[in-house]
Parts: C-alpha cells; sequence; structure tokens
C-alpha cells in the first residue's frame, strides 16, 4: 500500500479516517486521502469504489458517518455546499445538473446572481462573464442559449464553465471528459493546467487511463470502498493503476474467430435526418446488421451517431430514408413503442436525461419498458413472474443493489447502466441498440457489458454500438462504420480495420 508524505505546504487538504454508511453498503471504509495543492490530483477506481461519495463530502453535498477534514492545517466542518464553497471547494458533479429551460448564463450564476444596485439580477454582467468563460472554453455558444438546446458534450462544458465561475481553490471534476470530443478534452486540459499554474489545486475523476496519465500529477486508487494506493503519476504506468484498481489485467479482445451470422435483421436504406440548425445531421446513410452479428459505430462527438439511433428507434420521425427489421418495412411514421414491438431496443446515451426514472426503484426501472407484455399475462402470475425476472437481471447482469426496491438514483453510474441495459433486454430485443454503452464506466463494468453484448450476440441478436474509443470498437465488432459529419465514411470488417485508417475516416468533413 503506497502511500506519500508531504507538508501543509504541499498538502492543501487532508481527509483522515473517512467512512460513510448507507444502508446496506459501506460505500467508504477508514479512507485517508490527500490533496496536492496546486497539483491535478487523479483518483481512479471500479464503480462504486466511493470516488463520487468522498467528492460529495469534501464538497460539503454529504456528512460522513465518521472522518475528519483538514484544510491548510485546520479542522474544517463542511456541513453543506453553501459551507465548502465559502471556504474554496467546488465541484462539477458526474450527472449533469442544470436546468434545459434556462439560459448557459442563469445556469453558470443560478443561486449566486450578480446584482448591482437594487436590481436583485444584473443580467448584462451575468452574461458578459458567461460570454468571457465560454470563450476561455473555445465555445461558440451564446451566454442566452437554454441549456435545453445544447448537445450534452456542450451541456457538460457549460457544467464546467459553472464551476469556474467560482473561482475556487480547490476544484473538484467527477468525470468531466464523459460526454467530450478529443478537441474539447485538450480544451479543458489547457484550462485545468492554467488553473494549477494559478495554485488552483484539482481533483479529477475519470475512467479514461490514457488522460489520468496525460494530466495527473498524483494519482490515487480507491478499490471497495477503501484507499488502495497513493503514486506520482510520473513514477507508475497503466499496467500499474490496472493491478492496483483490479488486480488483474483486462481482457483485450472480446470475439473468438469464426463467428457466424444470420439474416439481416436491420436493413437502412438512405436515411437522411435534418436537425433543428439545417444541416443534415444524418446524411444518407446505409447498411445492414445480420442476425448474431456486433456492429460497432465510431465517430467523435456530434458526428451524428446518437441522431442515427434516434431515426431508428423512431424517438425520431423526421426523417427521409427505409427501414426494415427482419425483412418487415418500419414506416417513418411508426411510434417507437410499436418498434419495440417489433423487436428494436435503444440503451440511450444520456442515462440521466433518458435513461433512467431517478426516483423508482430498480425493480420499476428495470420492468417499465416491458410492461405491455406483462400487461399481456392474463392472470396474476404476473407479478411473481416479474418478482423472478428481476432478481435474474440483476444476477446475470451482476448490478451491485442489496435490494430490488433501492432507487436507482443510489447506485454508481456503471450500476445504473447495467439496469437501462437489462430493461432493454427485458424487451425481448430482436435488434439491440447501444449509444455509448461504456461512458462513464470503468473497466470492470465495460467488461461486464462487452461480454453482454458477445453473448447475446451468440442467441442471434443483432447489436449496434456507438463509442468514441478506438480499442472498444476493436474489441468487440464484428463490422466497423463510421461516422463523420452525418456521414457513413467506412464499412470495414474488423480484420481488415486499421486505427489509424479508422482515425482518418472520423475526421473526415470536420
Ligand atoms: N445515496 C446513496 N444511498 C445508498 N447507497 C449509495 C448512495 N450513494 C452511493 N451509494 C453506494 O455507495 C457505493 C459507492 O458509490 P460511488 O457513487 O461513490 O461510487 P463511484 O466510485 O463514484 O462509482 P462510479 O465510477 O460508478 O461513478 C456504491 O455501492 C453505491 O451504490
Ligand atoms: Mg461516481
Amino acid at each position: 500500500m503506497s502511500r506519500i508524505s508531504g507538508t501543509d505546504e504541499q498538502i492543501i487538504l487532508r481527509a483522515r479516517g473517512m467512512s460513510m454508511l448507507f444502508p446496506g453498503t459501506k460505500a467508504l471504509d477508514n479512507v485517508d486521502y490527500n490533496v496536492w495543492r496546486g497539483k491535478v490530483n487523479v483518483i481512479i477506481g471500479e464503480n462504486g469504489a466511493g470516488k463520487s461519495t468522498l467528492m460529495k463530502i469534501l464538497a460539503g453535498v454529504q456528512q460522513p458517518t465518521t472522518g475528519e477534514i483538514t484544510l491548510n492545517g485546520n479542522v474544517v466542518s463542511l456541513s453543506s455546499t453553501r459551507e465548502a464553497s465559502k471556504l474554496g471547494i467546488g465541484m462539477v458533479h458526474q450527472e449533469l445538473n442544470l436546468f434545459e429551460n434556462l439560459s448557459v448564463a442563469e445556469n453558470i450564476f443560478l443561486g449566486r446572481e450578480l446584482q448591482s444596485g437594487i436590481k436583485p439580477i444584473d443580467e448584462a454582467s451575468q452574461e458578459a462573464r458567461a460570454a468571457e468563460l465560454m470563450q476561455r472554453l473555445d465555445q461558440p455558444i451564446s451566454p442566452k442559449e437554454l441549456v435545453g438546446s445544447l448537445k450534452v458534450g456542450q451541456q457538460q462544458l457549460v457544467e464546467i464553465a459553472k464551476a469556474l465561475a467560482e473561482n475556487a481553490d480547490i476544484l473538484i471534476l467527477d468525470e468531466p471528459t464523459s460526454a467530450l470530443s478529443k478537441t474539447e478534452v485538450a480544451i479543458l486540459f489547457r484550462v485545468i493546467r492554467e488553473l494549477t499554474q494559478q495554485g488552483v489545486s484539482i481533483i479529477y475523476i475519470s475512467h479514461r487511463l490514457e488522460e489520468l496519465m496525460a494530466i495527473g500529477d498524483m494519482i490515487t486508487i480507491l478499490r471497495d470502498g477503501r484507499f488502495q494506493a497513493e503514486a506520482r503519476v510520473s513514477d507508475i504506468d497503466v499496467p500499474w493503476i490496472v493491478r492496483e484498481m483490479l488486480g488483474s489485467e483486462p481482457v483485450s479482445s472480446f470475439l473468438q474467430p469464426g463467428r457466424t451470422f444470420g439474416a439481416p435483421i436491420l436493413e437502412v436504406e438512405n436515411i437522411t435526418c435534418v436537425g433543428s440548425n439545417g444541416n443534415c445531421v444524418v446524411d444518407d446513410v446505409s447498411f445492414q446488421v445480420r442476425a448474431g452479428e456486433i456492429v460497432g459505430i465510431y465517430g467523435l462527438m456530434g458526428a451524428g451517431r446518437t441522431e442515427l439511433f434516434e431515426c431508428l428507434l423512431g424517438t425520431q420521425r423526421n426523417y427521409l430514408g427505409k427501414l426494415w427489421l427482419d425483412s418487415k418495412p418500419v414506416p417513418a411514421r411508426l411510434a417507437t413503442s410499436e418498434r419495440i414491438r417489433m423487436g428494436m431496443s435503444l440503451v440511450p446515451e444520456d442515462r440521466k436525461r433518458t435513461g433512467i426514472f431517478p426516483v423508482s426503484s430498480v425493480a420499476s426501472n428495470l420492468t417499465i419498458a416491458s410492461l405491455w407484455r406483462r400487461l399481456s399475462y392474463r392472470f396474476a402470475i404476473a407479478e411473481q413472474h416479474e418478482q423472478t425476472v428481476v432478481t435474474d437481471t440483476i444476477g446475470n447482469l451482476s448490478i451491485k443493489v442489496s435490494s430490488p426496491d433501492v432507487a436507482i438514483n443510489a447506485l454508481s453510474g456503471g450500476n445504473q447502466q447495467k439496469v437501462v441495459i437489462g430493461r432493454s433486454l427485458l424487451t425481448n430485443p430482436r435488434l439491440l441498440l447501444l449509444d455509448e454503452p461504456s461512458r462513464g464506466i470503468d473497466i470492470g463494468a465495460k467488461a461486464d457489458v462487452f461480454r453482454m453484448m458477445v453473448k447475446l450476440s451468440q442467441q442471434g441478436i443483432a447489436v449496434v454500438f456507438s463509442t468514441s474509443d478506438l480499442k472498444e470498437i476493436m474489441a468487440v465488432s464484428d463490422r466497423i462504420l463510421v461516422m463523420s459529419g452525418g456521414k457513413l465514411t467506412a464499412d470495414i470488417p474488423r480484420e481488415q480495420a486499421e486505427e489509424s485508417a479508422l482515425v482518418k475516416a472520423s475526421a473526415q468533413g470536420f
């Protein structure tokens, strides 16, 4: 168990003996944690390791069961976010916390509005300040724009701008890049470097190892709610991180050679969809997916992958072109519920917005999409059957939850994702669409999700998933499609795919 000692000059915040008990879960178990002054302090650990819980305690969102925090050598009480913020601690949360019907500027200053004279809100100053922040993040976004009309990646940047506006001494970023493109990540990293040069201490949580290696100065690893290791990033490498995190090396490829496929399940012909800005967000896309085949769609944020999925499932019906499922035509006007009944299923990109019903239990989140199936049972065996199905799904997907009645928002990000996938599977799909299924989940949970995709394909389900991670696309696709600027720029069997060609295809038209 490696640990580094430092002086109060070097360590701005020390958390000692932090424990956090939830009913049925010990989220943190006697954790000692250091935040190094003016450094980028990265934290990594599997889903449910306790990262967000530790951060919420530092930001005053939650109070620990036990533990003591010293800031600049003085014991402090972080009893509320206001208290933490007064002491200079700010946080960007893992899940978006924005109000879609408010503007960018209003979101940034919500709860601490700028005032001038007797006016309760000085809108002009707020907008000017918000414009500066957007510029600092290289975003051509107007402060007056409604947050609801922005893409997830841009919303994440607004969330970051909101934290920057606080001028914190310790800035916590809990998975800030899960929805960002490479370019946007580079911008964020520049801003982080500027901040550390000004003496700001950054805490940075991510599941992307390359990012941690690139931006981190110090690294802390949590495992199962316990402190595992602390090191200087310059002293360690990726295999070390993986070993400390999991205790073993991850699997690299998930597909056995000689896979066979059946008849086409999904046929897509010339799908074209015009976005609200008048551009083609999906531009004349055609492809097929066969039974038992896993097709990976690679592309950057904004390439049109999400929009394509929306056309396929009919949550967006304003498109041209033709679709067939199991050789049956799917007319554009056909409602999503009808398409689900035909055998389509989608695991959406943004869990919080479209994926989960936050206050409902894990059990109802699992069964809600398959209710029609349940209603089609004639007798009261339905309920009994439902309980069995829920327990089986929780077991099969190794969802970590003490009881199916726990509210889903009490689960860690990765476990929430597994519930959303479980729900899709309960509709018995012929075609499973997964939009960024591994977004914001750790290596262990990713491997679970990928293994599940392979298992489903072996049962004859056609699987289509999207990702902006090259390694993932190479590890689990039978065939790789690349999207860029709404167009399909490549359609290659995996054996012939080369990473450099994929990257090139994904940048066409940018
Ligand atoms: N409010 C809560 N009530 C009950 N259990 C909780 C609550 N918040 C977190 N937990 C549990 O505590 C554990 C740690 O969760 P936490 O969110 O801190 O993990 P994490 O490391 O941030 O994971 P991820 O990488 O998935 O975001 C998990 O088992 C989680 O389900
Ligand atoms: Mg978390």
